[in-house]
């Protein structure tokens, strides 16, 4: 596959929704993540004239609520926040008709709830570009910035650009629950040519259906998407370790019996020399030092969880910038 070199995306993704990591086609994903690069480098600018993003969070959010605020006010738009608990949706207002109402106000919508089957039920009612912003199955705006975070260590040409076929035959090794952030990274992952190794006890692995559509699509780009039971086996060798919580948002009541589950899963120390020696580390936080990760770990030398958190917002001006047409 040709990489794509400019950093326009196609007006392909104009209107289009991004419900799962795998709506995007591979070029689309590099074209994302070299306008997100390009607008971060400030080679590029772009203007989204007084557009306005609706926020629907069902669940809590620092980093996705902030960086979408932030990165319309930059684009030159504007978000409104329609958190259930302050909307007639809270009190039982049916998606369709909220959808088609809001489609009259907003130009998009961004969405952070518990069933992506109530995201799709949005997106089929709404006339404007719905996106992800966090289900229990999906979380694809946070991909593109972990994969943006990963080509700015290990696929930027001499002239600072990114070269995205660097990225092919890298790994990517996670260590931790089979859950929404690693469905994402499996298949955002395997668009860009990266192998992608999930770690996991037995009983916590990915969703299926998930785990077919990432192979398949790593097969198309030459790399392989895998699931292992021994973490040191997960990280030899790899180029990014990755975890996320144990217990995510919904799995509270889990938590304590998620912990015994877990018990040896932490990515710490000995497991960080397990892996490649110029490997970086991720989390999309927020993180619980001393569970799934050690405090020594996320705050050493590897860690590029922050570089990561700031990703978010240049991979969702590109994302708006290409669904809204600036
Ligand atoms: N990583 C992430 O999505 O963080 P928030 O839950 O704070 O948005
Ligand atoms: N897996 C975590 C990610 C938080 C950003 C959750 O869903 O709570």
């Amino acid at each position: 596959m040709e990489s794509p070199s400019a950093s326009n995306p196609s007006d392909a993704l104009l209107g289009r929704d991004l419900l799962s990591s795998a709506d995007l086609s591979a070029t689309e994903t590099q074209e994302l993540l070299i306008l997100a690069a390009e607008l971060k480098a400030g080679r590029r600018s772009i203007d989204l004239g007084g557009k306005v993003l609706g926020l629907i969070f069902s669940k809590a959010s620092t980093r996705t609520r902030v960086s979408f605020t932030v990165a319309m006010a930059r684009l030159g738009g504007q978000t409104l926040d329609l958190n259930p608990s302050v909307t007639q949706v809270g009190r039982g207002e049916p998606i369709a008709d909220t959808a088609r109402v809001l489609s009259r106000y907003c130009d998009a919508l961004a969405i952070r709830t518990f069933a992506q089957a109530e995201l799709a039920e949005y997106a089929h009612w709404s006339s404007i570009p719905v996106i992800n912003a966090l289900t229990d199955l999906e979380h694809p705006c946070q991909a593109l910035a972990d994969y943006l975070t990963l080509a700015e260590r290990f696929a930027t040409a001499d002239d600072g650009r990114l070269d995205l076929d660097r990225l092919q035959g890298l790994t990517l090794a996670y260590v931790g629950d089979g859950n929404n952030v690693a469905h994402s990274l499996m298949l955002c992952g395997a668009l860009l040519g990266v192998n992608v190794r999930i770690g996991c006890p037995v009983g916590f692995e990915p969703n299926a259906a998930v785990l077919e559509q990432s192979r398949r699509l790593a097969a198309a780009r030459g790399s392989e998407v895998a699931v292992l039971h021994a973490p040191v086996a997960a990280v030899r060798g790899a180029h990014a370790l990755y975890t996320d919580v144990w217990a995510s948002m919904g799995q509270e009541e889990e938590k304590a019996e998620r912990q015994r589950a877990f018990a040896g899963w932490c990515l710490n120390e000995e497991l960080v020399a397990e892996a490649d020696p110029s490997a970086i580390v991720l989390h999309c936080l927020p993180a619980y030092r001393g569970l799934e990760i050690s405090a020594g770990v996320i705050e050493g030398s590897a860690s590029r969880v922050f570089d990561q958190a700031e990703n978010r917002l240049h991979a969702q001006q590109a994302l708006l910038a290409a669904l809204l047409g600036g």
